[in-house]
């Protein structure tokens, strides 16, 4: 059986400005392609990625070779794999209930989202991005997690510099000087909900990870949440983000959504099929194996590019366009298999249910600012890094 065909050209700063290109290529001539540059072999159709994050016991979620550990000083549990993957999941599945989003989380959110786009000025022109999107996320995740004495721009700094960290993968010592001292800053804050009094049963994931029968060691508490947080900030703001310019760029999508003739549900999911927050993920084979037909041999790393797996002309017609009145197919924003994204429903809902609803009442007649362009940028994670809109 032949090796993946490498690509040795293309850089991860194209990738980070425009990773699409590379990926409608790729499906058409080279769907298993080992990228130099990234030192992975990427897998772009949908049926592959699929295929290797289902089969969990083939392609371990352990990636040796992660930036992810450096910069979270461990392995969290998204690089775990069986009993022990399940064992930490588990412990903070609960602030994840039906009940408590229906009962404390929702309504919490509700209250946050209607002070935010409260605070928004009628009339004038603002960056979405940096006064709602960003804050509000950090806003609403400080209270799933127990963190709500920091601040929207500690919470966001935090997530960013994880993230940055956690796709190092030029390793760029600059980057985890940023890592450790962002660790340094959330181990503290931490401290402080845990020897706080009123934390012992309450739903956030702190306390519920620390009231389990068999609490976890603080030190698989403390990285978990730094998962939550590097999780739980950029993806829904990025998906409002790309919903909102999604609907702006395509006024007639805007209006029957505000006429009722289809559901923020559905503008909320083709916003993250058509631009998934996280872009990417990694496996490695546990032992010799092939995909479509090459070779993967043990200890390779592939990349499943859930990105492109949400364009893949296998299963999805013009996947580049934005079109919200498309049938609804299942998409791999969210993943798949055991790493399923926890916070899918709280996304959903905060998204689809509370905040864009909430702001296009508001503003129903918010309009892109022609002045400047919105840019769309990253490789591992992606999304718009500006939002200038008139808000009318
Ligand atoms: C639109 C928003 C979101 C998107 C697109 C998204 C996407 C994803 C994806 C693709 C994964 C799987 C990664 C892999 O397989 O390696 C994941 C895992 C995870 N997500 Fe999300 N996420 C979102 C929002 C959230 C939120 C709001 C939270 C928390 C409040 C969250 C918490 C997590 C956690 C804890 C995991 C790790 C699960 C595990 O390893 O078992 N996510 N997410």
């Amino acid at each position: 059986m032949p090796l993946p065909a490498v690509d040795d050209r293309i850089a991860i700063s194209d990738l980070a400005t425009d990773p699409y290109s590379f990926y409608r290529k790729a499906r058409a001539d080279h769907p298993v392609v080992t990228v130099k540059a990234v030192g992975r072999t990427m897998l772009t159709k949908a049926a592959d990625t699929k295929y290797v994050k289902d089969s969990w016991e083939l392609f371990s979620s352990d990636d040796p070779n992660t930036p992810m550990r450096r910069a979270f000083q461990a392995h969290t549990l998204m690089r775990k794999d069986g009993a022990a993957h399940q064992r930490e999941r588990t412990a903070m599945a609960s602030t994840f209930s039906p009940r408590n989003l229906r009962e404390v989380w929702m309504p919490l959110y509700e209250d946050i989202a209607d002070d935010y786009i409260g605070r928004l000025p009628r009339g004038e022109t603002v960056d979405l991005f940096a006064e709602l999107a960003a804050p509000l996320s950090a806003r609403c995740l400080s209270h799933l997690i127990g963190l709500d004495h920091a601040s929207d721009a500690d919470l966001c700094r935090w997530s960013q510099t994880l993230i940055d960290g956690a796709g190092n993968f030029g390793q760029l010592q600059s980057l985890f000087d940023a890592t450790d001292k962002v660790n340094d800053e959330i181990n503290a804050a931490i401290g402080q909900t845990v020897t706080a009094p009123e934390a012992a049963g309450r739903p956030h994931a702190i306390a519920v990870m620390l009231g389990q029968e068999a609490p976890l060691e603080i030190g698989a508490i403390q990285s978990n949440i730094k998962i939550v947080i590097g999780g739980g900030i950029n993806e829904p703001r990025d998906a409002m983000l790309t919903a909102i310019f999604g609907l702006l760029d395509n006024p007639e999508q805007k209006q029957a959504v505000l006429a009722g003739t289809t559901s923020w549900l559905n503008v909320f999911e083709e916003a993250i099929r058509w631009v998934a927050p996280i872009q990417l993920s990694s496996r490695r084979a546990v032992e010799d194996t092939q995909i479509r037909g090459y070779d993967i041999p043990a200890g390779d790393v592939v990349m499943t590019i859930q990105a492109s797996a949400n364009h893949d002309e296998e299963v999805i017609e013009n996947g580049h366009l934005f079109d919200i009145h498309r049938p609804r197919a299942p998409h791999q924003a969210f993943g798949n298999g055991p790493h399923f994204c926890l916070g899918t429903h709280v996304a959903r809902k905060m998204v689809a249910d509370i905040v864009l609803p909430r702001l296009f009442d508001r503003f129903p007649e918010m309009s892109l600012d022609t002045d400047q362009q919105v840019a769309f940028r990253g490789f591992g994670f992606r999304g718009p890094i500006n939002m200038p809109v008139r808000l009318n």
